[in-house]
């Protein structure tokens, strides 16, 4: 498959000798299939971009048509030139169909291939070496934590949802005074960059901001659920988004309201999703999305979250946490899931396929 892809790109974008076409096709075929893999798109275009020998804006145009799209090699042929594709390596790459053991020809060549490529490019010097992909200078858990006032993060929250919106304003809530108080790593994190996690991420209402701040921060400090003692990170995320689906949100209440307290109704959303928690509440308040009314609900749905995010680090760090989610979708129903089935599949909740018993 190298060989193809080394063959049929030569030439095609006027890259001035193999070898150079070596690195590129190298890079991207890796790119691609890592990317699909883990969705790690950015991260891989970034290092791609580092690693190969071009001028930016050849390499830009390469990586990245490669590593976005869905539709493999072909995307970064110009199209006038598909033509001249190899037809046996067309069939290998559409071939999505499953042998007797449930693996596509695709994830097979995709599991080889990966290691392949990898190797090569680690020779070349510019793709990092896989040992480097753990084990990095922030990778060691717990990170440093002193215990916070919830009520003060929960004014910080507040306020930073006017710059940040839900997310970002739950992670800057808590690491602002890290930072202050403890320094690094918080200090080198960049906690801006989760504007993105607004509006249910860019606006596509899926899950609220603030549980992902939330369970962000939880996962930062405590470590993930793949070292040891992480496993309360990923019920404490658990917690959060259990205790925000049946709350009476906005429960915190600052101290300085931009919106008087009266003008906030109360809402449960029984989903942890932004659309479902922001609709059940633009609703029972008849405001619309742009209210001053909605985004004073939302900054306090984030202080919210936040004051009782500190709650549980607290009582984590003083050896007391205890997880009281007992939502386990995935044994109960088979599917990952939120909890309320009826509200999305009223009374005809499909039951999922089962595995076959080994
Ligand atoms: C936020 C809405 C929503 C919630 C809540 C929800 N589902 Fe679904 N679920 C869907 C949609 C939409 C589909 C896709 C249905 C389709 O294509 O027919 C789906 C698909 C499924 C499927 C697989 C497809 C099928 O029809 O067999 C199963 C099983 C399922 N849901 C079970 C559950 C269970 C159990 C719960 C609660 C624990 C649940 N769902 C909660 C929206 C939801």
């Amino acid at each position: 498959m190298k060989k193809r892809l080394f063959q049929s790109g030569l030439g095609l974008h006027g890259a001035h000798n193999q070898e150079e076409w070596k690195k590129v096709a190298l890079a991207i075929y890796l790119c691609k299939y890592i990317a699909s893999a883990t969705q790690a798109a950015p991260y891989l275009i970034h290092t791609a971009h580092t690693a190969l020998p071009l001028p930016v804006s050849r390499k830009k145009r390469f990586v990245t048509a490669a590593c976005l799209n869905e539709g493999g090699f072909q995307g970064m042929m110009p199209r006038e030139k598909t033509s001249l594709k190899n037809k046996e390596e067309e069939s290998m790459e559409c071939d999505e169909s499953m042998d007797k053991k449930g693996i596509s020809r695709r994830q097979m060549v995709l599991g080889a291939g990966v290691l392949t490529a990898s190797a090569a490019l680690a020779r070349f010097g510019g793709w990092p070496g896989i040992a480097e992909a753990k084990g990095g200078p922030t990778e060691k858990w717990p990170w440093p934590y002193v215990k916070l006032d919830p009520a003060t993060t929960a004014e910080l929250a507040y306020n930073e949802w006017y710059r940040l919106f839900c997310g970002g304003a739950v992670i800057s809530s808590v690491f602002s005074q890290l930072r202050e108080k403890v320094g690094e790593p918080y200090r080198s994190f960049p906690i801006d960059s989760f504007v993105y996690m607004e509006g249910g991420l860019v606006g596509w209402g899926t899950l609220c901001g603030s549980n992902n701040g939330a369970a962000l921060v939880a996962n930062m400090i405590i470590g993930p659920r793949i070292v040891a003692g992480g496993e309360a990170a990923h019920h404490m995320s658990s917690d959060i988004l259990d205790w925000y689906s049946n709350a009476s949100m906005p429960v915190f209440v600052p101290k300085n309201p931009k919106i008087k307290p009266e003008l906030i109704p109360h809402t449960v959303s029984e989903s942890p999703l932004c659309h479902i928690s922001v609709g059940k509440w633009m609703k029972a308040a008849n405001k619309p999305l742009s209210s001053p009314e909605r985004k004073d609900r939302c900054a306090r749905v984030a202080a919210s979250v936040a004051y009782h995010l500190v709650e549980m680090l607290n009582a984590w760090k003083d050896g007391k946490y205890e997880p009281v989610s007992t939502w386990a979708p995935v044994s109960e129903f088979g599917i990952n899931a939120q909890q309320n089935c009826m509200e999305c599949h009223g009374s005809g909740i499909p039951a999922a396929p089962q595995a076959p018993k080994s």
